[in-house]
């Protein structure tokens, strides 16, 4: 109880923050090795993604960071710097920085708070303030800060954090910090505290349908938490990855049908979590394009409001979620979680709206008219979503 109510204290706090000056205002969007690639990135890899982003109309679109997971280190150096490992990244992080930067991109990086991250490379704990220094020298924009390799207990997972955070805001360069302790130790009741933009609230995504509908089941719950420059994040999209070997394929991911990576953008974008893509965007088929670039979904991402989605209903077939947007807009999902198609009716009376609106159907494209319903058919695992706009 306590916590909730400092929670909301900071809220308030941070609400009186001129938006422009707050880190994230809103769900950070970008690129992510991990999911697809694993450990088996390097700098062709990485400069190859700064092409295809610029180039395949994803930057346009507000995905802006291009972020290296796990598996680029190489240890430190005599004096304890932290180097890469210099046969997968020969230039250095500099340069590659400087290049993602040309592009009009932001680079990520990646470390963990204990001696070593998740899949055993050298991380930052005990040398936070030397490796923000390092990350700010090379110019890195977002830091995701993992929790691999250390103490359970949530008091040691705070300081943890907290002692990066501050090395952070010490180091000269705004830098986007997203927690990384897969929500066991409800980092939503602190983590904006510490000052993070970002904290992961379940383990780690796979491309598998079951999956999605776990991590989603988990993150729907905590929308009284997001907001402008602190953001529930449910892991990276699995959108296009189509069974892909790589981490996101063990463990089940035997890949989903388009129809349910489309579930997962609009769920991720009602959720207001970060837009982060893991599949190989150099080549990208038709369908996957059209699912990351729909700008009108992404426009309900990114709505300046900065609200989760709260869910209205929850039944055996379906789910309803309702996204209020500025200027007195919303933005509805009509999720079929079930095995068979089904029509379905939604009253918006009875999700507490009053009056008539505009609806747009945001999958189709399609200007539906003034309504004070929706009524259709809905496929297994399909998400509807509608924007209805307030008539002035
Ligand atoms: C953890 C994280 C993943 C990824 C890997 C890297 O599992 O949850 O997102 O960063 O570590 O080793």
């Amino acid at each position: 109880m306590l916590k909730r109510i400092s929670f909301l204290f900071f809220l308030l706090l941070s609400a009186q923050q001129p938006g422009g000056s707050i880190l994230a205002p809103a769900p950070p969007m970008g690129w992510m090795t991990w999911n697809y690639f694993g450990e088996n990135i390097n700098e062709k890899l990485v400069k190859e993604m700064a092409d295809a982003m610029a180039q395949n109309g994803m930057l346009n679109a507000g995905y802006e960071y291009l972020m290296i997971d796990d598996g680029w280190q190489g240890g430190r150096d005599k004096k304890n710097n932290l180097i890469p490992d210099v046969e997968k990244f020969p230039s250095g992080i500099k340069a590659l920085a400087d290049y993602v930067h040309s592009k009009g991109l932001k680079l990520g990086i990646y470390s963990d708070a204990a001696p070593l991250t998740c899949a055993g490379y050298t991380a930052s704990f005990g040398f936070e303030e030397q490796d923000a220094k390092t990350f700010a020298m090379w110019g890195i924009d977002y830091l995701k800060y993992d929790y691999c390799n250390a103490p359970k207990d949530v008091k040691t997972a705070i300081a943890r954090y907290r002692a990066m955070a501050d090395a952070l805001q010490k180091c000269g360069r705004k830098i986007v910090f997203a927690v990384c302790e897969w929500g066991v130790r409800e980092p939503w009741l602190w983590a904006a505290q510490q000052g993070a933009q970002l904290w992961r609230t379940t383990y780690d995504v796979r491309d598998a349908w079951s999956s999605v509908m776990e991590i989603y089941g988990q993150n729907v719950t905590l929308y009284p938490y997001a907001g402008p420059g602190h953001w529930n994040d449910p892991d990276m999209l699995i959108v296009g990855l189509r069974g892909s070997k790589g981490p996101a394929g063990l463990y089940g991911g035997i890949g989903c049908t388009d129809i349910e990576y489309q579930t997962n953008m609009s769920l991720w974008s009602m959720m207001a979590a970060p837009l982060i893509a893991t599949n190989d965007i150099r080549s990208m088929h038709e369908r996957t394009k059209n699912i990351l670039l729909n700008k009108d979904v992404i426009a309900i991402n990114q709505d300046v409001l900065g609200k989760q989605a709260e869910r209205k209903i929850k039944d055996s077939v379906f789910d309803v979620l309702l996204k209020p947007l500025r200027g007195g807009d919303f933005a509805l999902a009509i999720l079929n979680h079930s095995d068979h198609a089904h029509e379905i009716t939604i009253d918006f009376n009875t999700l507490g709206l009053q009056g008539s609106y505009e609806i747009k159907d945001l999958w189709r494209k399609d200007e539906m008219g003034i309504a004070k319903k929706w009524k259709g058919n809905v496929l297994s695992h399909e998400t509807k979503l509608f924007r209805l706009q307030k008539i002035k």
